[in-house]
């Protein structure tokens, strides 16, 4: 590259981040390859800025301006290696869209990550909080992750186990601006069952023969409930799930179902994920609106954005909300977004 990286000054993030925030980047460069992201983020350190690595904006609220380099990562490309007879496994760019990959790989009949579909973002997000919905994970299909360690100036691949995954959660989430994911390996098959088990999916498909069904028809079946039930960020900005569900012991989940027997979550030997939606409906935030904010009226773990609120009235109204669900339930809820800016 000559004449170094393109550097922008003061942008709005406004279209990038799918909460609408308008916040803005004191400096704003995006990368189509590793090159280019090498050289954006040495020029950053050359002059002793911090930098905040965007995807596509859908997990995160900007708290004010960011001052620093924002760098969004563009890398795409997807190829497959190692076609079987059965599997193959799919390399994608991260600056590739999640759910078009999703699409893609569903049409050429691979299984894996159909249930994934339409969750918003880029595929070099996706690990970041191992995305998950209708009973599959990112961790469930991925091979490995390809970054650049900051730590180091490399680019590393990190094996699955590497990536240390649990419930939105990794490896990436617990040490934000070291990775910078730039690739990202899925192993696919055509074989392994479809998973319809998740309530939404069965009571789709209840009244359907299942033995037929195609990874693209399910696909299409995660489409039509997610839209039915959460927002369409470009009609109502929002950044998915607020928070995350609450994991607690089993005797807490049974002392809470004793109080409160049709509450919602998922139980299993040692611990149960409580459905967070319900505790937050249970305190009657379900539908609430100011005249910038509020809360989904048909998924009560989701915020919204309605008419040009910015990070703070985000924050506090999921602050007030965090405290109704701890002095009703005893539950502390943890937000699923990162915040960023200053
Ligand atoms: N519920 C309510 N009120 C509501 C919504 C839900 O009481 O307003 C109760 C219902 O009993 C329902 C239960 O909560 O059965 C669970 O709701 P839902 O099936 O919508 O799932 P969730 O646990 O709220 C999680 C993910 C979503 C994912 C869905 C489907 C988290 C934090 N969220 O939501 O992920 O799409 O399951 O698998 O785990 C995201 O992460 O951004 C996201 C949207």
């Amino acid at each position: 590259m000559t004449g170094g990286p393109l550097i922008r000054e003061w942008v709005s993030l406004r279209s990038k981040n799918s909460l609408g925030i308008a916040a803005s980047a004191q400096f704003f460069s995006q990368a189509r390859s590793l090159e280019d992201l090498r050289d954006a983020l040495n020029w950053a350190d050359a002059k002793d800025l911090k930098t905040l690595v965007l995807g596509g904006g859908s997990n995160l609220v900007f708290a004010g301006d960011f001052y620093g380099l924002v760098l969004q990562v563009s890398i795409l490309g997807r190829r497959w290696h190692e076609v079987e007879n059965d599997g193959a496994t799919l390399e994608l760019g991260a600056g590739e869209s999640w759910h078009d990959c999703v699409l893609y790989a569903a049409k050429a009949g691979y299984r894996g990550i159909e249930n994934l579909a339409l969750i918003p973002g880029t595929v070099g997000a996706a690990p970041v909080q191992n995305i998950g919905a209708y009973g599959a994970e990112l961790k469930d299909t991925l091979v490995d992750v390809t970054a650049l360690d900051r730590a180091t100036g490399k680019s590393i691949t990190l094996s699955n186990e590497a990536c240390d995954f649990s419930y939105r959660d990794s490896l990436f989430k617990r040490h934000p601006g070291r990775y910078v994911i730039t690739s990202v390996r899925l192993r696919l098959s055509r074989s392994r069952p479809l998973q319809l088990d998740y309530r939404d999916l069965a009571e789709y498909f209840s009244d359907q023969d299942t033995d037929h069904l195609t990874p693209a028809d399910v696909a299409q079946a995660v489409m039509a409930v997610r839209r039915r039930k959460l927002p369409d960020p470009s009609q109502l900005p929002n950044v998915g799930s607020f928070f995350k569900n609450p994991i607690i012991s089993i005797s807490d989940w049974q002392a809470l179902q004793k109080r409160h027997p049709d509450i919602a979550g998922y139980p299993d030997d040692s611990v149960a994920k409580v459905a967070a939606a319900w505790l937050i409906d249970q305190c009657g935030w379900k539908g609430y609106r100011d005249d910038k904010v509020g809360v989904h009226n048909r998924q009560a773990l989701v915020l919204v954005n309605h008419s040009d609120g910015n990070g703070q009235d985000i924050l506090n109204l999921a602050s007030r909300i965090r405290q109704d669900v701890q002095s009703r339930f005893g539950i502390e809820l943890e937000m699923e977004p990162g915040i960023v800016g200053d």
